[in-house]
């Protein structure tokens, strides 16, 4: 399989030129693309930081490889507006579907992610013409979390519903998040009024495992919550490290280890996604 991969990719010899025209539009330029013309491609492409550049210039070179006959494999670690896959107030954009519609169409074959946030289990999917291979880093994540405490016991849990999934599978339990109405002003924003649990964890060692971390108010409720509740050492670990703001020292403050893959280039990535990502290739 050839490999695409752009300058500021970390993966492979960068071959795809992505500057900009002096008014801000995207230049893309694809070095050698003779040698794709018909061939199996594999696209390494990070959409996140700059989600909304780089998924511009993510269509502008799967539109150009379409053009010379190229069965293309997208790879992108983290899929943006993976979140917003419902809408939950009248004229909201379906952005999640908008944006596969617009990769299978730009000449994605596939899509192989991680702990896509609309699709709670590993697997290939169809989701509106695009077809998604979805691979979970949690047993990795968990791994990681033991190597911190030893021959302690960990108990796993999500901090809500929507990551029961990425737990089950450790005996895990699951915690109840309520969010409010839209905050008002420029941020489109719904607070976490609330985090419950109907379970114990007193004395335990915890690991909150969600699919991200993004303003970090999910896990700051619930380690509140679980520390409230008498557990013994809190760890946070999630897939994509968003962090935002100052929420990754807050984090820090708060619990034991705050801990993601490098899905998302961040100072708390510890477990390396480069084993699941050529797994998943073959
Ligand atoms: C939402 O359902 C996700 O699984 C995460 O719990 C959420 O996106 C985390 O966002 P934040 O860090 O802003 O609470």
């Amino acid at each position: 399989m050839y490999l695409i991969s752009p300058n500021y990719s970390e993966i492979g010899t960068p071959n795809v030129e992505i500057k900009n025209f002096p008014d801000g539009d995207l230049y893309v330029k694809i070095n050698k693309i003779e040698d794709c013309q018909g061939e199996d491609v594999m696209f390494f492409h990070r959409l996140y930081p700059d989600q909304n550049n780089s998924i511009m210039s993510a269509l502008l070179v799967l539109d150009t490889l379409k053009r010379e006959g190229a069965r293309v494999t997208l790879v992108s670690p983290y899929l943006p507006y993976s979140r917003q896959d419902k809408t939950f107030v009248q004229g909201e954009a379906l952005s999640a579907q908008v944006l596969c519609k617009m990769l299978a169409h730009a000449g994605a074959m596939k899509l192989v992610t991680l702990d896509c946030h609309f699709l709670k289990k590993e697997g290939e999917f169809d989701y509106r013409g695009l077809t998604i291979k979805n691979i979970s880093a949690s047993k990795m994540i968990v791994e990681y979390a033991r190597s911190l405490i030893g021959l302690e016991g960990l108990e796993v849990i999500s901090p809500d519903e929507g990551a029961s999934h990425l737990v089950s599978e450790f005996g895990g339990k699951t915690m109840h998040k309520e969010r409010g109405e839209y905050e008002k002003g420029k941020e489109a924003y719904r607070t976490i009024e609330k985090i419950e649990r109907t379970f114990e964890v007193k004395g335990q060692n915890i690991l909150i495992l969600d699919d991200m971390i993004s303003t970090g108010s999910t896990m700051i409720k619930a380690i509140e919550n679980v520390k409230k509740g008498g557990a013994k050492k809190v760890f946070c670990g999630a897939t994509h490290g968003l962090f935002l703001k100052d929420s990754l020292s807050k984090l820090k403050g708060m619990c034991d280890g705050v801990f993601t893959t490098n899905s998302i280039a961040n100072s708390a990535a510890a477990v390396d996604i480069k084993e699941l990502i050529e797994k998943a290739l073959v």
